[in-house]
């Protein structure tokens, strides 16, 4: 069938708009200004390693709310206290979350994929746009320990104080090694100088 001219040059130019498209998509890789890297990835592994030691120190059999409020509920906190002294937005986010404020964003979700799809990747940077501010949007992987599995492994051995406290919940069922979420950090380009985090 004859093609007219107007139509190849119209669907070569198309072409080239969705490639623009693509090297200006918020999932390319890249990397931020070396201080804002390394202050974030400091921060978040401090989270992450404070987790990973309160969850140690918990007695499975005597899981109660007061075990509870010495693990997860500090790091909540404290991901929200750097957020404030950093001028960050710090999230952790999961497929099968608990706590439904704690859902994928679409953007989330593209990078929470990657993390399962690619086994070896712990963390990515990309550029992108929040509450129509540009910035850097830092992800990390977050991976069950044993010592999760009190709260986060079969369902029907959760605390009794998940099962009143999270009748949504869908953070159970989890096993050593599996990806439980991503620690998410938004970075606006204007927040203030970040050569020094404020960590706490
Ligand atoms: C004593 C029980 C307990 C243990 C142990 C525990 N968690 Fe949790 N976890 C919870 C509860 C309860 C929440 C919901 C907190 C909230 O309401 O914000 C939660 C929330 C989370 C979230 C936020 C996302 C969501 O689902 O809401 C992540 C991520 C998470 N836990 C990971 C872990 C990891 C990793 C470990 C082990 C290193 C662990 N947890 C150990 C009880 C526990």
């Amino acid at each position: 069938m004859h093609t007219p001219p107007i139509t190849l040059a119209l669907l070569a130019s198309l072409t080239v708009l969705m490639a623009g498209c693509g090297r200006s998509s918020t999932t390319e890789s890249s990397a931020p200004p070396d201080s804002v890297q390394r202050n974030v990835e400091q921060a978040i592994t401090s989270l992450n390693e404070m987790r990973e030691s309160l969850a140690a120190t918990i007695d499975t059999p005597a899981v109660d709310k007061g075990t509870f409020e010495r693990v997860c509920k500090p790091v909540g906190i404290r991901a929200q206290q750097m957020a404030i002294a950093n001028g960050w937005t710090v999230q952790q986010l999961a497929k099968k979350y608990r706590n439904p404020s704690h859902e994928l964003d679409p953007e989330a979700r593209r990078l929470y994929d990657e993390f399962a799809s690619s086994p070896e990747r712990t963390d990515r940077w990309i550029r992108t746009v929040q509450n129509g501010r540009e910035g850097w949007r830092y992800a990390r992987r977050i991976t069950v320990r044993s010592s999760c599995l009190s709260c986060h492994g079969p369902k029907e051995q959760r605390p009794t104080f998940v099962q009143k406290g999270y009748p949504k919940d869908r953070a159970y069922g989890f096993e050593t090694g599996d990806l439980r979420g991503i620690y998410s950090v938004f970075v606006p380009d204007s927040s203030p100088d970040t050569s020094t985090a404020h960590v706490f």
